[in-house]
């Protein structure tokens, strides 16, 4: 962890924060907001959108890669995270899931940056190697 800072970080975390505002969460009631920041300065946001069935629920940081992927843009720098109960201020950090984990291992290497927000300008900053060490690889 690193408490590295910088504008880009601070606009990038205010971001992850409005977007739990798109967050569709009938059933968690838990509201995750992402901001994915590619190699080329562009951003791609995300929210959780839950569903009945439950399985197919996707994480906000995997709505924010696959809409960057589906725009053609692969190579990514940061993401920043921010959850917490719907319609309440973020209390404390919130960690990606491992499945959120391993489909950042696909596209970012080791600089790869996550931000877990708690409020502006209120971050930490880890590694993906640090969050995702071992993780799968075909061999
Ligand atoms: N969720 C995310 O959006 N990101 C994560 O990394 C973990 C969990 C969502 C999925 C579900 O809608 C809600 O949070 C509760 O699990």
């Amino acid at each position: 962890m690193t408490t590295e800072r910088n504008e880009i970080y601070d606009g990038l975390a205010l971001k992850a924060m409005e977007m739990r505002a798109f967050s569709y969460v009938p059933y968690s009631g838990f509201a995750v907001g992402a901001a994915l920041l590619a190699r080329d300065g562009r951003i791609f946001t995300g929210c959780n959108i839950e569903n009945k069935s439950f399985s197919p629920t996707i994480c906000a940081e995997r709505t924010a890669i696959f809409k960057a992927v589906t725009e053609g843009c692969r190579e990514f720098s940061a993401i920043a995270i921010c959850g917490a109960p719907a319609g309440e201020e973020p209390s404390d950090y919130c960690p990606p899931c491992g499945v959120c984990r391993q489909v950042m291992t696909e596209f970012c290497d080791d600089s790869f940056r996550i931000l877990l927000v708690r409020g502006p300008g209120d971050y930490r900053v880890y590694g993906l190697d640090e969050l995702m060490p071992l993780s799968f690889e075909l061999i």
